[in-house]
């Protein structure tokens, strides 16, 4: 039986594919506050200029090309049973080729229903607007997971990072919980690989192994390691 690894991915393994992180400097949080754009506060307050910021991000996703850290990913799966959990809502881990990819903070591709949150849409473009609407009459939101708000996907995670026997972590800070809670949720017997280029604060553990690289040569190094 193939060995089960779980790669949590973030914002940094996007960063070659020229789509910003979000608190690196020039980062997608200097340019906006977290309040007026991911909550559902915000969506109350100012659709118009959330469905912008979503907006935007979309129209960057839709022509950013998966790099060699996601097809990196892909290639992992040829000795391994690999499961992605990723805080991305760019798509590009399922542009790469990636089997299996738990998304734990929605997906920008996708609209849901402000009515029932089970009608969900794919969007074919890159613009969702105000007046566009569900099948019952209401209005579409992004169906992306905002602050203040449950991750749906995330027993469903914690489930895949506690039966892996490597769990690799690459491009996160690992600020946002509760998805940088999954962390601990590996099991003692695994393997942890760590890839970002500013190392995230972890507890300090027997089986940690740092590469501190940009995603491409960080997974070009793992791969080394775990495919020879
Ligand atoms: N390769 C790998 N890692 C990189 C690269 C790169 N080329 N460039 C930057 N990084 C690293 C940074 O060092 C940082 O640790 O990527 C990480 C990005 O961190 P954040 O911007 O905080 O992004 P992320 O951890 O994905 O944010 C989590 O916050 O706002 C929310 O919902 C949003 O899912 C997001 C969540």
């Amino acid at each position: 039986m193939k060995k089960k690894i779980v790669i949590l991915t973030g914002a940094g393994i996007s960063a070659e594919s020229g789509l910003a992180t979000f608190r690196d400097a020039g980062g997608l949080w200097e340019g906006y506050r977290i309040e007026d754009v991911a909550t559902p506060q915000a969506w109350r307050k100012d659709p118009a200029l959330v469905l912008d910021f979503y907006n935007q991000r979309r129209k960057a996703a839709l022509v950013a090309e998966p790099n060699a850290a996601h097809f990196a990913c892909v290639e992992l799966e040829k000795n391994y049973d690999v499961t992605i959990v990723t805080q991305n809502v760019d798509n590009l881990h399922e542009k790469a080729g990636s089997k299996h990819v738990v998304h734990l903070h929605g997906e920008l591709f996708k609209s849901r229903s402000t009515y029932d949150p089970k009608l969900v849409y794919d969007i074919s473009g890159w613009e969702l607007s105000l007046g566009d609407k569900c099948e019952k009459g209401s209005q579409l939101r992004p169906h992306i997971v905002w602050f203040g708000e449950a991750v749906p996907k995330l027993e469903e995670a914690a489930a895949y990072v506690r039966q892996a026997d490597i769990l690799v972590v690459v491009g996160t800070s690992l600020q946002v919980y509760p998805a940088a809670g999954l962390v601990d949720e590996v099991s003692s017997a695994a393997e942890i690989y760590v890839i970002d280029p500013h190392i995230p604060t972890l507890r300090s553990r027997p089986k940690l192994h740092t590469i501190a690289a940009k995603a491409t040569n960080g997974m070009a190094q793992l791969l080394q390691e775990l495919v020879s």
